[in-house]
């Protein structure tokens, strides 16, 4: 079935959605960190694992700035809204404990794992450019979610339920940034 769709090309339009929801995605993901350090400072071990995925994601976060620029794809309308919800779930998180801090980045990242892959299917080989990134980045998130599981995140207090509301809420997210 995938072998049928990649001879298909994804529009521009799809293409530009998907770089539009990446890059919303991943200022989301610095928002998130910025929360959670401004809340456990810089000195536990938990604050420096954060503070090492954080710099990746300003990583991803600028690819997909520069091509928001290259391609000139609209981004999403919804930057001051995740702004201050990135903020606010990783402040909130943090707040919960180490643990739920993990639980967070563990729930999001399972849900982009899945996001990336289907990308990734999607552009089969039409944007190697693209999808060479992508791969790229989903390695460094599965990387997370393996840090935030060891980092203690399934011993989070409510973890099954926190889990499952931050994964939903991400795939809100994501379906609200590929049209607005
Ligand atoms: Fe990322
Ligand atoms: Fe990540």
């Amino acid at each position: 079935m995938s072998a049928a769709r990649s001879r298909i090309p994804p529009s521009k339009r799809a293409i530009d959605s998907m770089i539009r929801v990446d890059q919303a995605g991943e200022y989301g993901a610095t928002r998130i960190y910025a929360g959670q350090l401004a809340v456990m400072g810089d000195r536990s071990a938990a604050a420096r694992e954060i503070a090492g995925m954080a710099a990746q994601e300003q990583r991803h976060l600028a690819y997909f700035d520069r091509m928001i620029a290259q391609r000139g794809v609209r981004p999403t309308l919804l930057q001051p809204f995740w702004n201050a919800a990135g903020f606010a779930l990783g402040a909130v998180t943090a707040a919960m404990g180490p643990e739920a801090a993990m639980a967070c980045t563990a729930a999001i990242e399972t849900e982009i794992d899945k996001h990336y892959a289907e990308q990734r299917d999607q552009l089969a080989d039409h944007d190697p450019e693209l999808s060479d990134a992508i791969a790229d980045f989903q390695a460094e998130e599965v990387e997370h979610r393996d840090r935030a599981l060891a980092a203690g995140a399934e011993q989070a207090h409510g973890y099954p339920l926190l889990f499952a509301a931050i994964r939903a809420g991400c795939r809100l997210a994501i379906a609200a940034s590929k049209r607005i």
